[in-house]
């Protein structure tokens, strides 16, 4: 089964063809990331309006890298929920106007469930159950996939997901958005015992995360440094706070393992291409001797090609949508 697949949900515009759920014909994706580093972030009204510009372009270009027509295509795949209203509704439009005009049947995906599936394509014997750390820029979540579309929710963020605290604490060190992917290269290099930390844990709730008290300890050291005209080392600082968030992440990731007994372990979103949360979970899960699952580096970020391999287990398991199919800004990943 082809499925012609369409993902806006944030800044990129991306359309992709996947055959039987693992095997990806194409994967277009255009990122709108220059203009939004403008502004230190993304802004919605500006993210919706190049949506719409490009996804013509973008899935016709889909459709030519596979030598494929839409009469080749069997059903057409979308991520309807959750992320920036105006910007799902871009794709969620586009793809519910090719299943009018084609007949094809219009498959419901959501984001975060597509995140997980990106593992489906990069490693073809994966199958759930299997516990995994989702991490975006908007969620931090610890899910049990216990099939390709029953998933259980066993931790989540309370505050800002692992993404955000990445993006902020770079931005405050002067660096351009999103600055995750800066961070991390530059901790590469630091001493990351340089600094101490809070390692912010939820009594009661071993499995949730808080990053917003460790994204403030960054913020408020430096600007104490800055006010007492210190230096600060921003190598080293880099190195002691992405060791802080992966921390806490690997914490409850591994703590969640052993209380489900689980003997597979994935990672998923934006964060998972984090060069210290994949040697740190790789380390663990040897000593452990648990088996473990991550995206190849150009799948960890938003694609089509994701939305396209959830879209088809989605279909399978009867998940089809109609013509009244609407963008959602929020939805829990387990909401059917
Ligand atoms: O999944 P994603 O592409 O978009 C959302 O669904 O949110 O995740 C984007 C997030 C951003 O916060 C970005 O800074 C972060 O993933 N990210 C990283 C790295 N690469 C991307 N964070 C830390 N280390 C990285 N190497
Ligand atoms: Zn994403």
């Amino acid at each position: 089964m082809r499925i012609l697949s369409i993902e806006s949900s944030c800044d990129e515009t991306a359309a992709a063809i996947v055959e039987d759920g693992r095997k990806v014909l194409s994967s277009v994706v255009a990122s709108q990331v220059e203009e939004h580093r403008l502004y230190g972030g993304v802004v919605p009204e500006i993210a919706s309006r190049r949506h719409a510009e490009s996804i013509s372009a973008v899935v016709a270009e889909a459709l030519s890298q596979a030598w494929l027509s839409l009469s080749d295509i069997d059903a057409i795949a979308v991520t309807f929920a959750p992320g920036l209203i105006g910007a799902l509704l871009v794709g969620v439009n586009f793809a519910k106007g090719l299943s009018l005009a084609t007949g094809k049947p219009l498959i419901p995906v959501h984001h975060l469930r597509s995140h997980i599936a990106a593992n489906y394509i990069t490693h073809s014997e994966l199958k759930p159950p299997f516990l995994c750390l989702v991490v975006s820029g908007g969620h931090s979540h610890i899910v049990m996939v216990e099939d390709y579309t029953k998933m259980r929710v066993i931790g989540a963020t309370r505050d800002d997901a692992a993404g955000e605290a990445f993006d902020k604490a770079a931005r405050t060190m002067g660096m351009p958005y999103p600055g995750g992917v800066e961070l991390d290269k530059v901790a590469e290099l630091g001493d990351d015992t340089a600094y101490t930390l809070p390692h912010p844990t939820i009594a009661g709730s071993p499995y949730d995360f808080s990053f917003s008290g460790l994204k403030t300890a960054v913020i408020n050291l430096i600007h104490n440094a800055e006010q007492k005209g210190e230096t600060i080392n921003k190598e080293n600082l880099c190195a002691s706070f992405r060791k802080a968030v992966v921390g806490c992440l690997t914490d409850n990731l591994f703590k969640a393992a052993e209380d489900l007994g689980t003997d597979k372990i994935v990672l998923a979103g934006g964060v998972s291409a984090n060069t210290l949360l994949r040697r740190e979970t790789e380390r663990i899960c040897k000593e452990k001797g648990l088996g473990l699952f991550v995206p190849k580096l150009n799948l960890c970020g938003d694609n089509a090609a994701m939305v396209g391999s959830q879209g088809y287990y989605e279909y399978l398991s009867g998940n089809v949508a109609q013509s009244d199919l609407n963008a959602v800004a929020t939805l829990p990943i387990d909401y059917r």
